[in-house]
């Protein structure tokens, strides 16, 4: 990286060192024999494939998990959290890969969770109101504190929850996944806070999937796989391809692709139209939107986080109803009142929060045959053919573990993501659309993402890809059209694009 950055994370002492720690979750081992140092003043990159046991070891630091084996020592002396608030007071603070804010506080009652300003013994709501607009405007945001945060995209509320960690004054800052659902620009401007908190001598920890981001934030990197540290190294000695091998093992050099050259986009000009769409509007969130989606192709949509993308989305499954313009599938016009009728045509719809399409508590194989429930009343499916479905997708999408009887919400987080897909997968739709479909997963998994979708579009789906990130529609997409505060601004078609000219164009 830089020198400066060397020198700190070579010379600087311990600031927390985890010695030799297992946890395991119902006989299942998710950590072995870990140890783990963190120093002084660095930025400590973690990466690693889905499930490899990131997140349980920073839950650990964070004293979200109490029980485990092994030691934990923190500027030398040993610790053990029994709850998040032991680990806050010891001065660390960790920005979850599920976000935790609390919707229906305000958005300056969110940035000051757990540590209210006070003056002479009452809430000093001015002053956090104050606070609050000020840190986030290091941020680059802007947005009123007064707000319920719950109103606001999930992407800023990703920002405020950042905002509220790096600010918080732990001297142990965990990010884990913080940039899912944040812009380029937005992900520079973090980067500037981190950096700033590192010059002040603190350290953090930054988990990604992004091995872009990874090493372009992080002075040290650790490679996790199946519940070991396989290697710790300074991030100026390696590169992608390198972390890729650690992570996976070799032979996968072209998936983490850069997008810095040019690639060839495969349109199909011919293809009949499936889906379009004229003229849609829907109030403030997007105007005078034409367009097609013919069969056989994915269609990407790429903006930044707030461009309108989303509601657009939305709006093509029948979740929000358009205030101008029309929809029509297969040349014949649509109304849709309800998603029901939009699933009902042939449309479905995997949203970007996956939240609200899972069901945590139930095992993986009802997950997968749920969205179908109506069809599969009629066909009479019984639960062992709704297992020996639900089994082929697990295999054909690797879901690891590779069991169907798991509790979802046991799964690690691109693992649910792998399942939210395989819904989709057993009565095949004649659109289908995907908000951030790879939002989460490590580099392997979006390769299966990538082939469950080529798989799905070479049967002649007519599929939307919709991302802030520009990988994801780049590796996706046969076309591309960019959207830019709320209107289409741009079209890519048949032609070479690279990640930068996307960029430019939004
Ligand atoms: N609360 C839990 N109950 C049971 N198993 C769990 C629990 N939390 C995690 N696991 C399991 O522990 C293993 C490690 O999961 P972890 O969440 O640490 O992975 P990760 O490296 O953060 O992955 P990802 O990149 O997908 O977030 C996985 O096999 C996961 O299924
Ligand atoms: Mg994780």
């Amino acid at each position: 990286m830089n020198a400066e950055a060397d020198k700190a994370a070579d010379g600087a002492r311990p600031r927390l060192e985890m010695r030799a720690i297992s946890k395991s979750f119902g006989g299942v081992a998710a950590l072995r024999d870990v140890d783990f140092v963190l120093k002084a003043g660095e930025v400590h990159g973690l990466v690693g494939e889905n499930g490899a046991g990131k997140s349980t070891l920073m839950k650990i630091i964070a004293g979200v998990h109490a029980q485990y084996q092994g030691q934990m020592l923190i500027d030398g002396k040993p610790v053990h959290f029994r709850s998040a608030r032991d680990a806050l007071d010891a001065g660390i603070g960790m920005v979850h890969q599920e976000l935790s804010i609390v919707p229906d506080l305000t958005v300056a009652e969110n940035v000051y969770l757990g540590k209210q300003l006070t003056k002479g013994g009452i809430v000093d709501w001015r002053g956090m109101v104050k606070g609050a607009r000020e840190q986030l405007a290091s941020l680059g945001i802007v947005v009123d504190p007064r707000i319920r945060i719950g109103s606001l995209a999930i992407g800023l509320q990703q920002l405020i929850e950042l905002a509220r960690v790096l600010f918080s004054g732990a001297r142990i800052v965990i990010l884990d996944e913080p940039t899912s659902a944040l812009s380029p620009p937005e992900v520079e401007r973090l980067f500037e806070v981190v950096r700033k908190v590192r010059a002040s001598g603190r350290s953090i920890v930054f988990i990604s999937h992004f091995l872009d981001d990874i090493l372009a934030i992080s002075d040290t990197v650790t490679v996790f796989r199946n519940g070991a540290r396989v290697v710790t190294e300074a991030a100026s000695k390696v590169d992608k391809v390198w972390l890729i091998d650690r992570m996976i093992g070799s032979g996968h050099e072209g998936l983490e692709e850069s997008y810095t050259d040019d690639i060839a986009l495969d349109s199909k000009p011919d293809a009949p139209v499936i889906l379009s769409a004229t003229n849609l509007g829907a109030g403030r969130a997007f105007a005078g939107v034409s367009l097609d989606v013919r069969a056989g192709e994915v269609l990407g949509v790429y903006g930044f986080m707030g461009c309108g993308q989303l509601e657009l989305a939305r709006t093509l499954f029948g979740k929000n109803r358009p205030a101008t313009g029309s929809l029509a599938l297969e040349g014949k016009k649509l109304r849709l009142r309800n998603t029901a009728q939009a699933r009902r045509a042939g449309i479905a719809f995997v949203p970007e929060s996956r939240r609200s399409m899972l069901f945590y508590s139930e095992p993986v194989y009802k997950n997968v045959s749920i969205s179908v429930l109506d069809r599969i009343a009629r066909l009479w499916l019984k639960p062992a053919e709704e297992r020996r479905i639900a089994n082929g997708h697990v295999a054909s999408l690797s879901i690891r573990p590779p069991r169907v009887n798991v509790l979802l919400q046991n799964l690690s987080g691109g693992n649910q993501q792998k399942v939210a897909l395989a819904k989709w997968l057993t009565w095949p739709p004649k659109v289908l659309v995907l908000a951030e479909p790879t939002r989460g997963m490590d580099v392997g998994a979006k390769e299966d993402v990538v082939k469950i979708v080529r798989k799905l579009r070479d049967q002649g789906m007519g599929i939307v890809v919709v991302s802030t990130e520009p990988e994801t529609v780049l590796s996706l997409a046969d076309r591309i059209v960019v959207m830019k505060k709320g209107r289409i601004v741009r079209e890519f078609a048949g032609e070479k694009i690279s990640k930068d000219r996307l960029l430019e164009a939004a």
